[in-house]
């Protein structure tokens, strides 16, 4: 069964690890996903763009798959399906879908229609035990036709949203989706030392994990962030292994055109992938 992130993440705020969320493209990302995060013993959160929603014919075929694999494979390990950088649109289907967990993206409002929209899904939210995430200070970069200019947050803005009581908290500080270029100047520790000060025990949400330095991750951690959004990452190593099979003419030898071996390394890859991550933000042997 689908559970709220709410739980898990306060677990990982108070024992200095993060929760990885790995968004999913299809029944093989999920099925990696999910599978890794059992054989892990990890609490896991799956994330669905709208445009991941649309390319999977729309939010409750997602919540069929989910549900479906969760309960044929006896998954025991904690596992939230959260929608990622919705609109507040997307967010009422996916309530009404099943999803058990929001991410309202009110970042691009200005800040009193942010705390307007965020209020609201609040109180839906809470009613039906769902936890949502809301964003201050827009991430760089583009994720699937959503584009930030990778500003860094107020931490008074910050405060203020915490306090409408969302379960988490993104907060810019320097990162972007997608690949970071040559001359990033890294994450802004200084500002989410700031924003952690105000906002205390709200676990706070990094986006953008593709690429960012295993020390920054851990130093990041250590500040206060409790979920970390991966996406790029699981694309990259997907596509490398499964150009690795066809460079290799595997596709082309005895059944290895069937899809279920076309597809092996590249889930093979996400999962190893998956796994690294696991490690890194400490939340392997947490379910
Ligand atoms: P990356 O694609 O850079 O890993 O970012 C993922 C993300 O933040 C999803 O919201």
């Amino acid at each position: 069964m689908l559970v709220s992130a709410k739980e898990m993440l306060i677990k990982a705020k108070a024992g200095h690890y993060a929760v990885g969320q790995f968004n999913i493209n299809n029944l093989e990302w999920a099925k990696a996903v999910i599978l890794t995060a059992q054989e892990l013993n990890s609490p896991v959160i799956l994330g669905v763009s709208e445009g991941a929603g649309k390319y999977m014919c729309g939010f409750k075929t997602i919540v069929g798959m989910v549900n479906g694999i969760l309960e044929e494979l006896n998954i025991t390990v904690p596992v939230a399906l959260h929608l990622d950088h919705g609109s507040f649109e997307a967010a009422k289907k996916c309530i009404e879908a099943g999803f058990s967990s929001i991410m309202f993206d009110g970042s691009h409002y200005s800040i009193e229609e942010n705390i307007a929209k965020t209020t609201e899904l609040v109180e839906t939210t809470k009613k039906l035990g769902l936890s949502l995430e809301a964003e201050v200070g827009s991430i760089g970069g583009e994720e699937d036709g959503v584009i930030g200019g990778g500003e860094v947050a107020d931490p008074a803005e910050c405060k203020m949203i915490a306090d409408l009581g969302v379960t988490m908290l993104a907060a810019g500080i320097g990162n972007i989706h997608g690949k970071y270029p040559a001359n990033w100047a890294g994450l802004r520790f200084d500002a989410l030392e700031a924003i952690s000060k105000l906002t205390g025990d709200m676990p706070l949400v990094l986006h953008g994990g593709t690429g960012i330095p295993e020390v920054m991750i851990k130093r990041a951690i250590t500040l206060g962030v409790s979920k970390i959004n991966v996406n790029t990452e699981c694309q990259l190593t997907f596509a490398a292994a499964t150009r690795k099979y066809i460079e290799e003419g595997k596709d082309l030898q005895g059944k290895g055109f069937d899809p279920r071996k076309l597809l092996a390394p590249g889930y093979e890859a996400i999962k190893a992938t998956v796994k690294e991550k696991m490690e890194l933000f400490g939340s392997v042997g947490k379910a």
